[in-house]
């Protein structure tokens, strides 16, 4: 009998969490049914999910921002339809075939006139792992530069650039010669590369773990000496790239030329993994020098056909759907809907971000009945308060947003970037409601508890 997948969703339903936690690893499982984000979630649309209840629920963390155009946008399933149907001889591997060549065309034009060359890879942390390879080997030197509080993916060596012991603990020893410099600290990174032998300076434009941004002067000063020390300047656009903070590029806000720009997310569109390093035709042809080493640096399913039609059908549709000032735009208005919350909540401190990423920053209040009541919520775990925020937001409003990281008090947001003025105002709105009962009173603080408490129960009964 054929496989048919209706069969298996319809005879298998609602069995997700049993599943995953005997055959993938109980922890997740364990911290959602905690949280009672235990869903069944049978299709989605747009910037909505709906469940098997039926219920809907606006989500503002896209898949962690590869749902950019949101989901099941129809030019890019129409697409893979066609891609599949047309039967296209797919990784013949000893070939060259067309589209990754269209689609590294495209990606090159769109770039700065120094990147010249693309790889394709198939995820953000593979991009990663190119660009440290590639940087080492144009220059010759082995170190590489990143930030505090950067996250460049999870696979060993992207690893070794991750800013925080939270995901690190427990897998070294890691790459030799990694070595972190404070975000936005000119004079940091200065004494590093005075050295004189750093490859790569590794960096986020915006950061993804707290939507933390530098100076703006720090961008140019950065590049600078990177140019000056001969160190390629690596721009990690995986999740501030395609458009989500307004430009294709977030280092356009600086007119930055980066040597090396690393994509993946919302190319896919969502549908399918596919990530790309970019650079300069020197840069890569210091890797592939030879014939001899023209497989030195790939992988099996890179330029699978159906990841190259996903980038194309995506930058095709973020062309014709106006989706980069569209982002601009909407973020612009975001963010002046929200600012009035931050006057009229002492909990909430500031909201920063470009474009749709956007950081939701909380803090310790000045009046000291508030003051108090924060104090005992940190006391019991750092950075809980912003949980607070996270969970009734969804319970309440049926809005899925995450905490932007672990010990930080900033709720990230990462909406589709097609979302508009309705779910905008449905966000602000929601939020005020989950502020002013946080400014009240401990209601919001005991419903945090029984949904912790129910969660506990469904788990132990589950
Ligand atoms: C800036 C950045 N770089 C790299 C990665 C890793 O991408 P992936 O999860 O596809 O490996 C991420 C993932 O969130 C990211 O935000």
């Amino acid at each position: 009998m054929p496989f048919e997948l209706s069969q298996v969703l319809k005879e298998r339903k609602g069995e997700n969490f049993r599943l995953h936690s005997r055959y993938v690893s109980p922890q997740l499982p364990r911290v959602l049914q905690t949280l009672a984000f235990d869903r069944f979630y049978e299709r989605g649309e747009g910037c909505y999910l709906y469940d098997a209840d039926g219920r809907r629920y606006l989500d503002f963390l896209s898949g962690f921002g590869v749902f950019a155009l949101g989901r099941g946008h129809p030019g890019i399933t129409r697409a893979l339809h066609e891609a599949i149907d047309a039967d296209l001889p797919n990784l013949v591997q000893m070939d060259c075939s067309l589209l990754p060549g269209v689609l590294a065309e495209s990606l090159v034009a769109r770039t700065h006139s120094g990147i010249e060359r693309v790889c394709f890879t198939n995820s953000g942390a593979e991009a990663i792992e190119s660009a440290i390879k590639f940087a080492r080997c144009a220059t010759k030197r082995d170190r590489i530069l990143y930030c505090d509080h950067a996250f460049h993916g999870l696979t060993t060596g992207a690893l070794s650039l991750n800013g925080g012991s939270e995901f690190r603990d427990g897998f070294g020893p890691l790459l030799p010669g990694c070595d972190q410099v404070r975000f936005g600290d000119i004079d940091a990174l200065a004494a590093q590369l005075k050295r004189g032998d750093v490859a790569a300076f590794i960096v986020e434009p915006i950061q993804g773990k707290g939507v933390n941004i530098a100076p703006d002067e720090y961008w140019p000063a950065a590049q600078e000496l990177c140019r000056r020390h001969k160190t390629l300047l690596v721009m990690d656009e995986v999740q501030a790239g395609m458009g989500r903070t307004g430009k294709l590029f977030c280092h356009e806000h600086w007119d930055l030329q980066p040597d090396i720009v690393t994509v993946s997310k919302a190319l896919s569109g969502g549908f399918v993994p596919v990530g790309a390093m970019m650079c300069s035709a020197k840069v890569s042809d210091s890797v592939f020098s030879s014939m001899d080493r023209a497989v030195v640096h790939s992988s099996t399913f890179a330029t699978n056909q159906l990841a190259m039609v996903a980038g194309l059908a995506t930058l095709q549709a973020f062309d014709e759907e106006d989706i980069i000032d569209r982002a601009r735009r909407t973020g612009d208005a975001f963010v002046k809907a929200l600012d009035p919350l931050v006057e009229r909540y002492e909990y909430l401190h500031e909201v920063r971000g470009k474009g749709l990423m956007i950081g939701l920053v909380f803090g310790e209040p000045d009046s000291r009945a508030l003051r108090l009541r924060w104090k005992a919520i940190e006391a019991m775990r750092t950075a809980l308060f912003s949980q607070l925020i996270v969970v009734p937001l969804f319970h309440r409003h049926g809005i899925l947003t995450q905490v932007a990281a672990d010990n930080m008090n900033v709720v990230k947001l990462l909406p589709p970037l097609v979302c508009g003025e309705e779910e905008v105002e449905y966000f602000v709105d929601a939020l005020d409601d989950v502020l002013s009962s946080a400014q009240k009173g401990s209601g919001l603080f005991f419903e945090f508890g029984k949904t912790l408490a129910k969660g506990s129960l469904h788990r132990a009964r589950s």
